[in-house]
């Protein structure tokens, strides 16, 4: 772990409320004092995500992932510890310098801004170019395909030259360094040392994340070249599956319709913005992936798939559908006709339809329906066909009622009852996603019992009693959690969740820490004075059967006289056992 100092973590940790930071990615719904959602990090589809917004922890009775603010937004976005301490000290303004994060924390700081920087400076310079008289031919193929100078501008779109080390000479005198630009996939290595340019008399569409800053680069060919695409490979800025094409400049357009439309090319969604359709991202020509869905749903309350109008196009949104349903985002599917693609659509019959897209739409899973009926026929074998299809989907949805609507919709159309159709839906439901029974997971011992209470009601507990029940503890996970909460009890003169999470040993610590917590909070849980004094007898048993057993041992060697007395004691330990045991019971 990097050197934070503690006092900053606990600062940022403060200002970065928990619920505000997950509640960009999570929908949250108020249950009690905690927040309960669906969990982001396994297939969840009964709520099992539960986030303590007093305790700044949170943890999911699913999978068991569970931490503070740092910790999800570090698994959230697969980001390093600093990175994440880093980006919450952005997001709240809090100042943190280089020195503060630490040697590693600094260096990998560095390394990432150097990269931006990179990639900033690659960007300038192909738009530069595009400007130029080397960009003509770059010029005339974006006229060609009906783009603006202003569009240009907005999308910072460039142009590589035709030549194998004009960036990378750039780049050099610019003393941005060479490895590095490689890394972030510019540059490619030669054979015999040094690098030439990757991109080479193409296209250049920057890619930036949602804040503007440039994580990748794709380039056409403006003539027949192979590929007619090269992309950026992924590397420490850039994530394939976790990134939207056209983000920044949609974003406005987005808070203002609520509605997100997704296309699959650079060009389509920029023959959109052309005229004038800003809520529009596109996917990077692959598969639509969770993350992405993910990251729609915070930009967006409904999703319109516009993907090209032939089978290809047909098969990816199909593809996407059930994430759709898991992630609980209303989505419909704009279907174009005759093999068209939206930026050849609108340039035939112009943008009217993409205007009232939601509307123009078909919910997914009419078109779902339709599809298939169009696929197999209405007939006895074709109906047994689509319904087999349509499981898995039908299992995808997390809603209940959209569930229960799309299944009866689903057996008036083709003609089979309804419940027949439930019935054969649950027999062969997934039972991986069921939510696990948080107190059948826990073995109930006295000692979970009372760090349990601890972690809840950290204010019942003394110092004192807390370390007098430290040297008894027999668990040795719980033992080394108990001396975890004392230590940060002593220095911060309170147990405070978040910052326990910071100092545990691991991730199982923390996991168990949360887990603890919030399963207290789940039960409403017992006194802490009958917990106590529970543990006391128990102890006081066990204390007791240990002398009775040392007895016995000496018992077997004493002499006559000395045993006596021996057996005497041993008698007096049966008895008090006995006393202890019938209260207890
Ligand atoms: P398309 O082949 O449909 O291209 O690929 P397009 O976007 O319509 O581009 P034009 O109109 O022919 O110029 C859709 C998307 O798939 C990715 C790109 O993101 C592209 O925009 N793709 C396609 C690649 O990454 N590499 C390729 O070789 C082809
Ligand atoms: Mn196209």
């Amino acid at each position: 772990m990097a050197f934070i100092p503690e006092d900053k973590l606990l600062e940022i940790k403060d200002a970065a409320s928990i619920e505000e930071v997950v509640g960009q990615y999570v929908k949250l719904t108020q249950k009690g004092k905690n927040l309960l959602g669906l969990c982001p990090f396994h297939a969840d589809t009964a709520p099992s995500f539960t986030v303590a917004p007093e305790k700044g922890i949170f943890h999911c009775f699913g999978c068991g992932a569970g931490g503070n603010v740092f910790s999800f937004l570090m698994q959230y976005h697969r980001l390093s510890f600093p990175e994440a301490v880093q980006e919450l000290a952005r997001r709240y303004g809090i100042p943190l310098t280089l020195k503060e994060l630490g040697p590693e924390g600094a260096q990998q700081a560095k390394k990432r801004a150097t990269a931006y920087d990179a990639n900033t400076a690659a960007a300038a310079f192909y738009a530069a170019t595009l400007a130029s008289s080397e960009g003509a031919p770059g010029r005339a193929y974006l006229a060609k395909r009906g783009l603006t100078p202003e569009i240009i501008r907005a999308f910072q779109l460039g142009y590589a030259p035709e030549a194998w080390d004009t960036l990378s000479r750039h780049f050099q005198k610019r003393g941005i360094p060479l490895e590095l630009a490689q890394e972030v996939g510019l540059l490619a290595p030669r054979t015999h040392g040094g690098f030439y340019d990757r991109f080479r008399g193409r296209i250049i569409f920057p890619i930036f994340d949602r804040h503007n800053r440039v994580i990748a680069f794709g380039g056409r060919t403006i003539g027949d070249g192979e590929p007619k695409y090269l992309n950026s490979p992924e590397s420490l800025l850039y994530s394939k599956g976790r990134t939207l094409y056209g983000l920044p400049q949609a974003a406005e357009a987005l808070r203002a319709t609520g509605v997100a439309l997704v296309v699959e090319g650079y060009l389509d969604l920029i023959a959109l913005q052309v005229q004038g359709i800003g809520n529009v991202v596109a996917t990077l020509g692959t598969a639509l992936t969770r993350e992405q869905v993910r990251l729609l749903k915070s930009l967006a309350d409904k999703v319109v798939l516009v993907y090209d109008g032939d089978a290809a196009g047909a098969k990816a949104m199909k593809r996407a559908f059930p994430l759709f349903a898991q992630e609980n985002l209303p989505v419909r599917a704009l279907p174009l006709p005759g093999g068209m693609d939206p930026d050849d659509y609108a340039r035939a019959h112009g943008v009217e339809l993409f205007r009232t897209a939601w509307d123009s739409a078909q919910p997914w899973f009419s078109y779902l329906l339709e599809d298939l009926i169009i696929n197999y026929g209405l007939d006895v074998e074709g109906r047994v066909k689509i319904f087999e299809e349509l499981r898995p989907y039908l299992q995808a949805i997390t809603d209940p009622v959209e569930q229960d609507l799309w299944l009866k919709s689903a057996g008036r159309r083709l003609g089979v009852d309804e419940g027949v159709l439930r019935k054969s839906l649950t027999s062969l439901a997934p039972i991986s996603a069921t939510r696990l029974d948080p107190r059948a997971k826990l073995a109930v011992s006295l000692e979970k019992a009372l760090i349990r209470w601890v972690l809840s009601h950290p204010e019942a507990v003394t110092l004192e009693e807390l370390e007098e029940w430290a040297g008894e503890f027999i668990n040795l996970e719980l033992k080394g959690l108990l001396a975890l909460i004392i230590t940060s009890y002593k220095e911060h003169g309170r147990v405070d969740h978040g910052l326990l999470v910071q100092q545990a040993t691991g991730e199982t610590q923390r996991q168990r820490i949360c887990a603890l917590t919030l399963e207290e909070d789940e039960s409403g849980g017992l006194s802490v004075d009958f917990l106590a004094a529970d543990w006391r007898r128990d102890l006081h048993i066990r204390r007791l059967k240990k002398a009775r057993a040392q007895l016995k041992e000496r018992l077997k060697t004493a002499a006559s006289v000395e045993g006596d007395d021996l057996l005497a004691l041993s008698q007096e330990i049966d008895r008090q056992l006995d006393h202890l045991k019938s209260r207890s019971t």
